[in-house]
């Protein structure tokens, strides 16, 4: 399987609206899964689209206003 790159938004606007939770979820969901060589999980800088936010890209698709319950129906498939 090829590896899925996730990239978090960590600008502090993302951050606080939904990303701190976003991002335990995945780091959570990953363990439990067993699927930390599949996925790769890395952070970016504040791109000026927090209106958007919080922002999430996954395989170069960016996703906005993004909640867990978003990352578990898009991840559920790839596990
Ligand atoms: S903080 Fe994420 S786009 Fe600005």
């Amino acid at each position: 399987m090829a590896k899925i790159n996730i990239t978090v938004c960590m600008g502090s606007s993302c951050f606080a609206r939904g990303n701190q939770e976003n991002l335990a979820f995945l780091e959570d969901y990953i363990k439990t899964h067993g699927i930390e060589a599949d996925i790769n999980l890395e952070g970016k800088r504040c791109e000026n689209k927090c209106a958007k936010g919080p922002n999430i890209i996954i395989n170069g698709v960016e996703y906005n206003n993004v909640t867990t319950e978003m990352l578990e129906n898009i991840l559920t498939p790839i596990k």
